[in-house]
């Protein structure tokens, strides 16, 4: 047997083992890794060539990563690199059983795939992880015996210490690109986010200032409707019995008109007639309340439960318009004969004064619980419970203005509970 001409000691191969240790310990990308097996280990072990091979994501073909000798002619360049299947050739063998591979005569090898040209000996070591074959070190020489036992030792232990650290570098790849990836959406959702609030405060301010005009210029068309109604009402007797019908009718439409005109002019004032935030005494505003609803009160026989209602900071006009409308709505939407009970009690939490409203009337339906905030949405008909829709709406925005939220529990004939959050006055 033609023992091989490049001897080397067994110190020598440990001094090659320790010494790509040690340059190892600095390198962090799978590039720097696999040239350094393919240009240093192999140069000093006095190869000819040698290709570093890694198994691409498919798991199906080894891809040529790094190279030693004529396939290297300059610098980091692999010259004409092929691509190898999984199972294909000697290297491919390897690949597949994860055993090394000590070839004295390739020309008795029918696996023998030809790249540049073809060479007597070959030595193939797989890069194992875990049980996980990710690569394969290949060797080749022109002369046949040119490696023995002791060269397949050392590029094994090579390829398995080089393996932990391809691992690593590319799960910290994998993290860079997915930490980049996430950064790109963040940056993409924070975008597009950007746009979607300019555009909706731009149809919010639309949307107001519409309201703004629709209810303030058509007040004044609708003056003079009800001035000729009036003068109409006035020449009573000149009309006929169904032409005063037809009147009456006339006057009830304008009448609700201008409720809902007011309404939508009160609502879209909310923002702009917002002055400084203040103390507001929830105990005090209670009798201003009942005060103003004194009325349907007495009427509907209603009764009130509360007791140290605390005070909470905001825009004091904001906060009565919404206890008056909530309040309200809970004597109002109330079945027939019954004696309305409306209870109110807060609870603080988090910098927030959380303050329930709940009677006992008819109560609504599950399916509406969103809707009824929306602007002019109303459950019940005109006929049996007088309204315009606007009341809830203009709640919800007094407590947006507030940076609150507002919901309901409620089952229908089962009573409805407001709920809504207003910040704490600070020394409460
Ligand atoms: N306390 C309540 N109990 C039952 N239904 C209610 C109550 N409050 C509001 N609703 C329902 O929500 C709708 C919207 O309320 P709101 O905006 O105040 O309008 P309005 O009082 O003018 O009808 C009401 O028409 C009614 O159907
Ligand atoms: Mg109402």
């Amino acid at each position: 047997m033609n023992i091989s001409h490049r001897l080397i000691s067994r110190e020598q191969h440990l001094q090659i083992i320790n010494d790509f240790g040690l340059q190892l310990l600095h390198k962090t990308t799978i590039d720097e890794i696999v040239w350094l097996v393919a240009k240093s280990v192999i140069a000093q072990m006095g190869f000819i060539d040698c290709v570093v091979y890694l198994v691409d994501e498919s798991g199906n073909n080894l891809i040529q990563k790094a190279a030693h000798g004529l396939k290297n002619p300059i610098d980091k360049t692999i010259l004409d690199p092929i691509l190898i299947k999984v199972g294909e050739g000697i290297v491919g063998t390897v690949a597949k059983t994860g055993v090394a591979e000590l070839i004295h005569d390739t020309n008795k090898d029918d696996r023998y795939i030809i790249d540049d040209s073809q060479r007597l000996s070959e030595i193939a070591v797989p890069i194992i992880y875990e049980n996980k074959i990710i690569g394969v070190i290949d060797s080749e020489h022109p002369d046949a015996n040119a490696f023995n036992k002791e060269d397949l030792t050392t590029l094994s232990t090579i390829a398995s210490m080089s393996s932990i650290k391809i691992v690593h570098a590319k799960t910290l790849m994998d993290l860079k690109n997915h930490k980049a990836n996430l950064e790109k959406q963040i940056e993409e959702r924070t975008q597009e986010l950007t746009k979607t609030i300019a555009s909706l405060e731009k149809s919010n301010q639309d949307l107001e200032s519409f309201a703004y005009a629709a209810s303030h210029d058509m007040q004044e068309p609708l003056r003079t409707v009800v001035s000729y109604l009036q003068l109409l009402e006035h020449n009573e007797k000149t009309l006929s019995k169904s032409s005063k019908e037809f009147l009456g009718f006339a006057v009830d439409g304008s009448k609700r008109m201008k409720k809902l005109l007011d309404g939508l002019l009160e609502y879209s004032r909310v923002k702009s007639s917002s002055g400084t935030f203040k103390l507001v005494n929830l105990e005090d505003l209670m009798i201003l309340v009942k005060a103003d609803l004194q009325v349907s009160i007495r009427e509907n026989n209603a009764i009130f439960t509360y007791e140290n209602l605390p005070t909470v900071f905001g825009n004091k006009t904001q906060i009565h318009q919404l206890f008056q409308n909530l309040i309200s709505n809970a004597i109002k939407f109330q079945k027939p004969n019954q004696q309305p009970h409306i209870e109110i009690t807060a609870q603080e939490k988090d910098g927030y004064q959380r303050i329930r409203i709940k009677d006992n009337g008819l109560g609504i339906d599950s399916d509406f619980h969103d809707k009824i905030f929306g602007l002019f949405k109303r459950l019940n008909s005109n006929k049996d419970y007088k309204g315009s829709g606007i009341g809830l709406s203009l709640c919800k925005r007094i407590i947006e203005y507030h940076n609150g939220n507002i919901s309901v529990e409620s089952k229908i004939n089962e009573g409805t509970t407001f709920i809504f959050t207003l910040p704490k006055a600070k020394d409460s």
